[in-house]
């Protein structure tokens, strides 16, 4: 079944006008966008760095304003005020999204009072619940977020945003500032989560070979636009636009062995 399905979203800003110049310049961050995403799926956006895969999560998380186009959630145009659990996001970085002074628990936990709940002892335990299934023990959630390494910050930011249940999980280069074999650990815990939660994720990277680990369908896009699209598998396998082929051709920085590897062993 099908849970968003975005059409023809465009989203631009524009500049300060240009010196000498008439015209204020626009950037066309996003172009004409279209895309759906299945319930419990993986829909991947790969491209490289500024060709406005943020911005696309941006507006779905209603944080830009959107020039044209629509977005539903189970058919329902989306509207933020109604449908604010059933989409969350998870940075690359979540040293910034997590406020330095709060304990682990309290931060995992902000969703569910921020929804509302105001039992500490049952937030507590919800905390403990969540983060044991990304794998932080009960005893380290007294600690401060900068106690923990860049890969546990990941996970308990990826415990945070499960809290209260969403639907759909964006995850904007979730991986990339890790160390590849963390990154492989994180990549699998994630495919783990999906199953056990049903929810779906749009997996925002620039990276072919964590794509590829990941994506059940992908779009491939360039200057605000998506030049190909398809399952994963298919699209990687025999790239019909030139851009994707140049995409693998250059970034083949994760697709050797040890990657490779990584993304079979165990979780740790
Ligand atoms: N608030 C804004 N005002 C003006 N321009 C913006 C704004 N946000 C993004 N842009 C521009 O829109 C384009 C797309 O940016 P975006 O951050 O979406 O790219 P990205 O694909 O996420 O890049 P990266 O891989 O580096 O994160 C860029 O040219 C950027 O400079
Ligand atoms: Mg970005």
């Amino acid at each position: 079944m099908t849970l968003l399905e975005v059409d023809g979203l465009s989203v631009h800003f524009s500049r300060r006008k240009p010196l000498f110049s008439r015209a204020a310049a626009v950037v066309r961050a996003v172009d004409t966008v279209s895309f759906q995403i299945a319930e419990g799926q993986t829909f991947g956006i790969l491209g490289a760095s500024g060709c406005g895969k943020s911005t696309i999560a941006q507006a779905l998380l209603g944080l830009v304003p959107v020039t044209a186009g629509a977005i539903r959630l189970h058919g329902r145009p989306l509207d933020m005020a109604r449908d604010h659990r059933a989409i969350q996001i998870v940075f690359q970085d979540p040293q910034t999204s997590f406020n330095p002074r709060r304990r682990i628990w309290e931060l995992i936990a902000e969703p569910l009072a921020i929804a509302g709940e105001r039992d500490r002892r049952a937030l507590k335990r919800k905390a403990e619940e969540l983060a044991a299934k990304v794998g932080v023990g009960e005893h380290q959630l007294e600690r401060f977020p900068h106690e923990f390494s860049g890969g546990q910050r990941q996970r308990l930011a990826i415990a945070r945003a499960l809290a209260i249940g969403p639907r759909l999980l964006v995850l904007d280069e979730p991986t990339s500032a890790l160390d590849v074999s963390v990154q492989a650990q994180v990549l699998n815990l994630l495919l783990q989560l999906q199953r056990e939660f049903k929810v779906a994720f749009l997996f925002i990277s620039h990276d072919v070979a964590v794509i590829r680990h990941i994506c059940d369908e992908l779009a491939v896009m360039k200057s605000g636009k998506f030049v190909e699209t398809g399952r994963a598998a298919d699209v990687l396998a025999a790239p019909r636009h030139p851009y994707t082929q140049a995409l693998m051709n250059a970034a083949p920085t994760l697709t050797g062995p040890a990657f490779r590897e990584q993304c079979e062993e165990p979780m740790a």
